[in-house]
């Protein structure tokens, strides 16, 4: 039965996204994978189908409500419910708090916390009809130590893990979990950009001494995912090397 659950990934065209997408496929699932980047998206179809799989894609942008909760709603008419929510997609718009202007927050929030609060609130309901629900927020070390020059996301994956601990509770008896990934320093293209004394200080926090990869998050992701994991819920697992313990 396990194998049957639709998964919904956001933000899955590239980098952490994708590689959720490929280890659910892995556990032999249904997967649709959202993002706003056609042409990556096309990628992870290739990617998918040379791997011996095949994504279900939609292109959304997952600020656009209307579009977002269409979508969410059309997958669950047609699959009979959404199992698994995967909110992923994140972005940066990092500043000194003293530069950051409230467009820099205003974007990030949106797209952080706000489409993942909207894309929960809509596929709890088939959720609770099916009584099966894995919720996975993808949060970050950021969200649970700070981060200088990074206040507006450290404030969103804050958000998240506090509005996933909230869902935990109040649909736990219908056998919906919700749980938080905060990932570390993982190489992908996010972090690709950042200076190298930036990478090589963090290196100085980080007790197993190497950037994550992708897989090392994605592989969490799949555990909380199963339905053996249905006695953890409200929890921060962080795969960060060490980091943030
Ligand atoms: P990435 O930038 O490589 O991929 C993010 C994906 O989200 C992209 O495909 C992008 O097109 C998509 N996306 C962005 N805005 C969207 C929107 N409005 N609608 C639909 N799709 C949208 O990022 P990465 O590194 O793979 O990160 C994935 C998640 O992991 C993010 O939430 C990020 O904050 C989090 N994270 C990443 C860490 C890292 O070191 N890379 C560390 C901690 C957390």
């Amino acid at each position: 039965m396990s194998d049957k659950r639709l998964a919904v990934v956001t933000g899955a065209a590239r980098g952490i996204g994708r590689a959720i997408v490929l280890a659910l496929l892995k556990q032999g699932r249904t997967v649709v994978g959202l993002d706003l980047n056609a042409e990556q998206l096309r990628q992870l179809e290739t990617v998918a189908k040379e791997a011996g799989y095949s994504v279900i894609t939609r292109c959304v942008d997952i600020t656009n409500d209307v579009k977002l909760t269409e979508t969410l709603d059309g997958l669950a008419d047609e699959f009979g419910g959404v199992g698994i929510l995967v909110n992923n997609a994140g972005i940066t718009r990092d500043k000194l708090m003293m530069q950051m202007d409230a467009d820099d927050y205003d974007k990030l929030m949106a797209v952080n916390l706000r489409a993942a609060f909207m894309a929960t609130k809509t596929v709890l309901r088939s959720m609770v009809r099916n009584k099966f629900g894995r919720i996975i927020n993808i949060s970050s070390v950021a969200g649970v130590m700070g981060q200088a020059g990074s206040a507006n996301y450290a404030a969103s994956k804050a958000g998240l893990i506090g509005m996933t601990k909230s869902i935990a509770r109040e649909v736990g008896k219908k056998n919906i979990t919700a749980n938080c990934i905060a990932p570390g320093f993982i190489q992908t293209e996010m972090t690709d950009v950042l200076p190298q004394q930036v990478k090589d200080a963090a290196m100085e926090v980080i007790p197993v001494k190497r950037m994550g990869t992708v897989t090392d998050v994605a592989r969490a992701v799949a555990f909380l995912a199963e339905d053996e994991s249905g006695y953890i819920t409200g929890q921060v697992l962080c795969v960060d090397g060490g980091m943030a313990m």
